[in-house]
């Protein structure tokens, strides 16, 4: 027995990247997944390369920018699988460049997806995890939860945000005498998922593998720890920010590459 094993686990933007990995090495260790994407056939084939695999995986479409659509999906799961455990707010997006020429509309967009949408999903889901014996709450935040992104300020403030949520509720389930939920928050640098296609890695804090980063997020799930930060250069951030005067800061900054790391920016697409 894994500590997976008979937990039900809800993944957003599960039809690629470290959501994919996530499902899959979760239903490797025994837990029936719940593939959600906003298209139904990249859930569909995460979850059907799971069952192939001989896993437990279910393919559900969720678009979290739809708000409006949550409480109808929650009734769907419960009434053809049944409550969560564990809820992984994974799903994100991010569109680079000087921020007046991105449109409005994107900046927008990137806060409702990263930020609205998994604020709104965990209201939906809390009950579902505060009534299961090994409820968990894990929000896909970014290393640029703790310092500002040049040429990606609208990602940098939806993940400040997620940070700040994630953080609150842990302690506000703690006073609740719910500390039976766990949350943990998960901050990573830059990964090679084709997200941050173009991107120059900083000094110290080298492009991560995928798999690298699921790892950590596994193990930060089974010891229920409230941070995951990748790599190490993370965990020192906020000393470093906090000890330092803000113009040594924005040096440090600007010769490690923190500042210009965007500039290049592509994307998938
Ligand atoms: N890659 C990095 O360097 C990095 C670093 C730190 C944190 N993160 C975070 O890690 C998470 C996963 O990213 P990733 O690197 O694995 O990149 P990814 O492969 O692009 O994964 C993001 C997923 O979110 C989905 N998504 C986007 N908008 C959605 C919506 N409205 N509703 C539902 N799903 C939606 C995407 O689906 P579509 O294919 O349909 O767009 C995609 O499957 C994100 O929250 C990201 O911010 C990534």
């Amino acid at each position: 027995m894994s500590y997976f094993s008979n937990l039900r686990i809800l993944i957003t933007g599960a039809g690629s990247g470290i959501g994919a990995l996530m499902a899959e090495q979760l239903a490797q260790q025994g837990a029936e997944v719940i593939v959600t994407a906003r298209r139904k056939a990249a859930a569909e084939a995460v979850a059907s390369s799971i069952r192939d695999a001989g896993g437990r995986a279910a393919a559900m479409v969720l678009d979290v920018s739809k708000l409006g659509t949550f409480t109808a999906f929650r009734e769907r799961l419960h009434k053809a699988h049944g409550p969560v455990d564990i809820l992984i707010n994974n799903a994100g997006v991010v569109f680079g460049g000087e921020f007046e020429k991105v449109d409005l509309k994107e900046h927008l967009n990137t806060f409702q997806i990263n930020a609205t949408g998994l604020m709104a999903l965990t209201h939906t889901f809390f009950n579902d995890l505060t009534q299961s014996r090994q409820g968990h709450l894990v929000n896909i935040a970014s290393a640029s939860s703790y310092v500002g992104l040049p040429y990606g300020s609208t990602y940098a403030a939806s993940k400040w945000a997620v940070l700040g949520f994630s953080e609150s509720l842990r302690l506000e389930l703690k006073e609740r005498g719910l500390e039976h939920v766990a949350v943990t928050t998960v901050c990573p640098s830059y990964i090679d998922t084709g997200m941050f296609d173009g991107v120059r890695a900083p000094l110290l804090s080298p492009i991560l593998s995928p798999e690298k980063v699921v790892r950590s997020v596994l193990r930060g799930i089974r010891e229920r720890e409230p941070l995951v930060q990748e790599p190490m250069i993370v965990k020192h951030i906020d000393l470093m920010k906090g000890a330092l005067p803000t113009p040594v800061w924005d040096f440090l900054a600007k010769t490690t590459g923190m500042s210009t790391s965007m500039k290049k920016w592509k994307g998938k697409h």
